[in-house]
């Protein structure tokens, strides 16, 4: 049988590893981190216990996560020479650009964590990238609006000190709001890991050759930047601002289902779950709390989201083909709540999923039976023919 194989548009029917750190029911709209409900985990929970979770496979005892935390806030700052890669790009690339392009220049900073075989240094390759994508990703956008880098501060949360950098500005001080840190680490521990998505496998895949863990984690952040994927929460804010208001809806419905038009419903659908998105059930809700506790009185963009959900749910084409918010619809309306332009919507999905990602890429090393990935094709072009010179052609 080994030789016989059946085209799968998206690889749907084949396990690409086994694993044991995140279990989804499509069915039944489950995602379990190491057993406990994403759900739980959103409400009881925070980001930094969360990636001890999905690291290590226990929850950490007080002193277990207090080291823990201790470790990731002493790893935050980046090489100061490191900032010369930031200057080189343009103040408008797209913040993912430079993403992609600093966490793949760690490769040539942090040589005592590159070398996978080496245990210690994939645990401290794990403890910098999770550290730093913070940082990365504050200053891709402080660079983008031409204002000076913001260092990471110790007395802060994982999530406060994202907001800082993003936010404060060396004339005045900041404050941040403990409402906004409570909702921003909420959509890192939504975004943390989600089993063998595109970008997970681009990670994968990448590592099995003996790729270094910054390139590595710097393909998962290419991969996910694509609107289907992690794009697509800029992608939905975007179309939920061009619908403007709710009597425009059945026009973008009638699109959504033309097969004429490339159009889809972006924050709409899922390769697994056939039920629904229960990171974007939390994220609803979270939605409606932020903007409320924001004193955001009747967002318009949220009335507009909240009944394209209803107007979608209620029409055959999308309960047919199972189709309804997953985890990108709500977020970025509570993100531009929070004061982030779109452009930072997919940074923020790449700095929650590194845990993910790192999480995954460990997981993979330590197989002593793991291999290079080869996936294979069904050939579908010309059988065996002799070359034909240009002047017979
Ligand atoms: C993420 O894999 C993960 O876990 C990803 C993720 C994670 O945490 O890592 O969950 C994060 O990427 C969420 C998805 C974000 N992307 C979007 O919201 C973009 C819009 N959604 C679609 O592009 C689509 O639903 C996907 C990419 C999410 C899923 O694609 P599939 O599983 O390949 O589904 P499909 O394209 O085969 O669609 C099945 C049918 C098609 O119609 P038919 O060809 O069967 O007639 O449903 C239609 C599609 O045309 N369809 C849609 C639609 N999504 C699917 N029609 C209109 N609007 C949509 N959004």
């Amino acid at each position: 049988q080994a030789d016989v194989f059946t085209y799968d548009p998206g690889f749907t029917s084949t396990a690409s590893c086994d694993s044991t750190i995140t279990f989804i029911d499509g069915d039944k709209g489950e995602l379990l981190h190491r057993g406990y409900p994403i759900d739980q985990l959103a409400e009881k929970s925070h980001y930094l216990e969360v990636c001890y979770l999905l690291l290590y496979g226990e929850l950490p005892s007080s002193g277990e996560l207090e080291k823990f935390e201790n470790t990731i806030t002493r790893h935050t700052m980046l090489h100061e020479q490191m900032q010369y890669f930031f200057r080189g790009f343009r103040r408008d690339a797209h913040p993912m650009a430079t993403m992609v392009g600093v966490v793949g220049a760690m490769s040539a900073f942090y040589h005592d964590s590159t070398d996978i075989s080496d245990n210690s240094q994939r645990e401290i390759a794990s403890h910098r990238l999770i550290a730093k994508m913070p940082t990365i990703a504050a200053w891709a956008y402080k660079y983008s609006i031409g204002q000076p880098f913001v260092y990471p501060r110790n007395d802060l949360s994982y999530a406060a000190n994202f907001l800082h950098m993003c936010f404060s500005v060396p004339a005045e001080p900041y404050h941040v709001n403990p409402i906004l840190s409570r909702a921003m680490d909420r959509i890192f521990t939504l975004h943390a890991d989600h089993e063998q998505n595109a970008s997970t496998s681009t990670v994968r895949l990448a590592s099995s050759s003996g790729a270094n863990p910054f390139a590595c984690i710097a393909a998962g952040i290419a991969c996910l930047w694509g609107p289907a994927h992690g794009g697509a929460n800029q992608a939905c804010l975007e179309m939920l601002k061009e619908i403007g208001s709710p009597d425009k809806i059945p026009e973008y419905i009638a699109r959504a289902k033309d097969k004429n038009d490339p159009f889809r419903l972006m924050g709409f659908g899922h390769r697994v779950y056939k039920n629904f998105d229960p990171r974007a059930t939390v994220m609803k809700q979270s939605a409606d709390e932020v903007l409320d506790l924001l004193g955001v009185e009747n967002n318009p963009v949220l009335a507009t989201a909240k009944e394209l959900e209803k107007q979608a749910l209620a029409d055959d084409y999308f309960s047919e083909k199972k189709l309804f918010p997953n985890v990108d619809f709500y977020s970025g309306i509570i993100l531009e709540a929070m004061g982030f332009p779109t452009s930072m919507f997919t940074p923020i999905f790449a700095l929650s999923r590194t845990v993910g990602w790192v999480s995954q890429w460990k997981e993979q090393l330590a197989d002593p039976h793991h291999r290079i990935g080869r996936p294979r094709q069904l050939y579908r072009g010309h059988t065996l023919r002799d070359y034909t010179d240009i002047e017979n052609r």
